[in-house]
């Protein structure tokens, strides 16, 4: 696939972190105890079986939801009690906050619209398309990056699911993350959606930190550097792939819940 700027990969770092990350739901503690270091330039996986907490974490991390206990630190600056605009505006984007894909806009007017937000939240009055011209440029580059290049001026409504998804990630960049999270880009997608995505990922995660929750583990074990497993709310392992793989733990809390 053909990629707008090729960019290589720079230094990891730790950009994003969390230490003793703890969610109550009334008496139930859906997330305990987490620590997690997520580093720029690394595409690092959450996984873990059903209600295993991943989507909580995510939701903590930008701040969705306030924890109940523990500390988050985002580029250097205390986020444990920061809102969730303000925690966007500083570079931690997850990807469904800006999901919507105007199905009545072209591909190329949904990126443009992506671009003059000032976050992932949209709060804000939008311009007339016409005055958007100026975003061209930046709009054709993001399209070249994710592979749309031949679907530009098609209606966001007639593209395949799995081109739409991609799209939503075209909006996403839009916003230029520093750290991005994705809570399952690949579900639902066929065999030929999921190659094409986990390209992007790998691309955009040369020059930003990529958070993901994945269900189909042969994708966690092609394209994340890093893989922290969750079970009850716990971290139950992390380390590469080939670590967490051969964990005993793991291939028990995967017995029978595996979905894929
Ligand atoms: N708002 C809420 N109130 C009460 N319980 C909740 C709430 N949100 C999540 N939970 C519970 O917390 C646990 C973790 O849920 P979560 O959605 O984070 O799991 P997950 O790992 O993302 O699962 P899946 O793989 O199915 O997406 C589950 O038992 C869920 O029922
Ligand atoms: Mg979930």
């Amino acid at each position: 696939m053909a990629f707008a700027a090729i960019a290589t990969h720079e230094e990891p770092r730790v950009v994003l972190s969390a230490r003793g990350l703890t969610k109550h739901f009334g008496a139930f503690a859906a997330v305990k105890q987490v620590d997690l270091d997520v580093q720029h330039a690394r595409v690092h996986a959450l996984i873990g079986p059903n209600g295993a907490g991943k989507t909580t974490v995510f939701n903590l991390l930008t701040k969705f939801l306030q924890p109940t206990g523990g500390s988050i630190t985002l580029l250097g600056t205390d986020i444990t009690s920061t809102p969730p605009d303000k925690v966007a505006r500083m570079g931690l984007v997850r990807s469904f906050q800006i999901s919507a894909v105007f199905p009545h806009l072209s591909v190329l007017d949904n990126v443009r619209v992506a671009l003059q937000r000032p976050n992932g939240l949209s709060t804000q009055f939008w311009l007339p398309l016409s005055s958007l011209d100026r975003l061209n440029a930046r709009a054709d580059e993001l399209i070249e990056t994710v592979g749309l290049k031949r679907e530009r001026n098609a209606l966001a409504a007639d593209l395949s699911y799995g081109r739409k998804r991609v799209l939503e990630i075209a909006t996403t960049l839009a916003l230029d993350p520093k750290v991005l999270l994705l809570d399952e880009p690949m579900a639902g997608m066929g065999q030929e959606d999921i190659g094409t995505v986990a390209n992007i990922i790998r691309e955009v995660a040369k020059t930003r930190a990529v958070l993901m929750v994945e269900h189909n583990l042969s994708v966690v074990a092609d394209i994340c550097h890093h893989v922290t497993v969750l079970q009850r709310g716990e971290i139950l392992a992390e380390g590469d792939y080939a670590t967490v793989s051969q964990d005993e733990r793991v291939r028990l809390a995967y017995m029978g819940s595996e979905e894929t």
